[in-house]
């Protein structure tokens, strides 16, 4: 089979990661008989540097003729000066909602081999750890009424947080359908107890969870959640949530993955493309230096080969492959204790290419 794939690099560790995802996906075209196009395009700060823009229109009609897009990372120090309109992570979030890809899938799963990375303890750890975050990606205040004006007391500065039923209805529906596919427990986490949008949040969520009986429909503020993710993670199954919350619910959940190194994410919506990116960001501190963890990126490719394109033999090749070279005792820095073997980006992304 033949697939379009647009490749978003972005900035900083953002290129080094993709690289290696590239090289795996070529190794199972090889392997399984399919043809990879890659087409690459600019985003962020890359895109502003070399044609002044954080996306250019060229890189909006690429991503439509594409049957599905990879991105590595955008944003970094060098343009932190910029208003927000400019700034590389709105060339993100334009893309996002342009494709109107409003549903973004964090799974963040513990693997036994990476336990002693995980900060939390033994008996919390448990027999493992297994969450699938079901954030929101195209409404709330990442999309708001936003302005910074002239108040009375200086500069005063809003960002509106605000969801409509619809855009509740779609994402809560989305998650009971994944939990219906795993362990049949959905967190919804709000703040309800102060906030007008969590209120509709919650009842409509509550309405929405008649259709799925079988699944348990859980409420959790926001606070607590992230108290609770600390102190027993393995009573979350699915946790549905808005895009701010579960952006910051994400980077914790990762964590206990043993490093934010390992998250990968997809981002889909209605329409055929969905958009497959690491969740970390484009880490400028250690960028360029070989030593930043690809395997969120592959793991995110291997989600592309799962929910774009069908291919499950393919996508269970790629996660079989990460969890082999993890027990052969390879690690990236950020994943890395006393009784591995530290590997840079390239080697990790050459040791998972040679397993599958
Ligand atoms: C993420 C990132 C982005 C977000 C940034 C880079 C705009 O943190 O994907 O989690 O906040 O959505
Ligand atoms: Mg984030």
């Amino acid at each position: 089979m033949d697939f379009n794939i647009a490749v978003l690099k972005g900035d900083g560790i953002g290129p080094e990661v993709i690289n290696q995802a590239l090289l795996v996906l070529d190794k199972i075209g090889k392997k399984y008989n399919h043809q990879f196009d890659f087409k690459e395009a600019l985003i962020g700060g890359q895109a502003i540097d070399t044609v002044g823009e954080n996306l250019p229109k060229e890189t909006i009609d690429i991503c439509k003729e594409s049957d599905a897009i990879l991105l590595g990372a955008v944003g970094g120090p060098k343009w932190d000066g910029l208003s927000g309109e400019k700034r590389p992570e709105k060339g993100l979030l334009k893309i996002r909602k342009i494709l109107n890809l409003y549903a973004n899938i964090r799974p963040a799963i513990l693997f036994k081999e990476l336990k002693k990375a995980c900060p939390l303890k033994d008996e919390i750890i448990g027999d493992g750890i297994d969450i699938c975050v079901v954030r929101e990606l195209t409404g709330g205040i990442y999309f708001g009424e936003k302005a910074t004006r002239e108040g009375k007391n200086g500069k005063e500065a809003y960002d509106v947080e605000s969801y409509n039923e619809q855009e509740i209805i779609r994402i809560a529906k989305t998650a009971f359908e994944i939990a219906r596919k795993r362990n049949k427990k959905v967190v919804s986490v709000d703040k309800a107890n102060v906030l007008e949008s969590s209120r509709l949040w919650r009842k409509t969520v509550n309405e929405v969870s008649k259709k799925y009986e079988d699944v348990i429909l859980e409420h959790m503020y926001v606070d607590n959640a992230s108290m609770q993710l600390i102190k027993n993670p393995q009573q979350f199954d699915v946790i549905l949530t808005s895009n701010m919350f579960g952006d910051i619910l994400s980077d914790e959940a990762s964590m206990i993955t043993g490093s934010i190194g390992m998250l990968p994410s997809a981002s889909l919506g209605e329409g055929n493309i969905g958009l497959y990116e690491p969740i970390h960001g484009s880490a400028p501190d250690i960028a360029g230096q070989n030593k930043s963890n690809p395997i969120a990126t592959i793991l995110s490719v291997a989600m592309m080969l799962r929910h774009s394109f069908d291919l499950e033999d393919e996508a269970k090749d790629i996660e079989n492959a990460v969890v082999n070279v993890l027990s052969n005792n390879y690690r990236t820095i950020d994943i890395m204790d006393d009784k591995n073997k530290l590997v840079t980006t390239n080697e990790m992304g050459s040791l998972i290419m040679e397993k599958i």
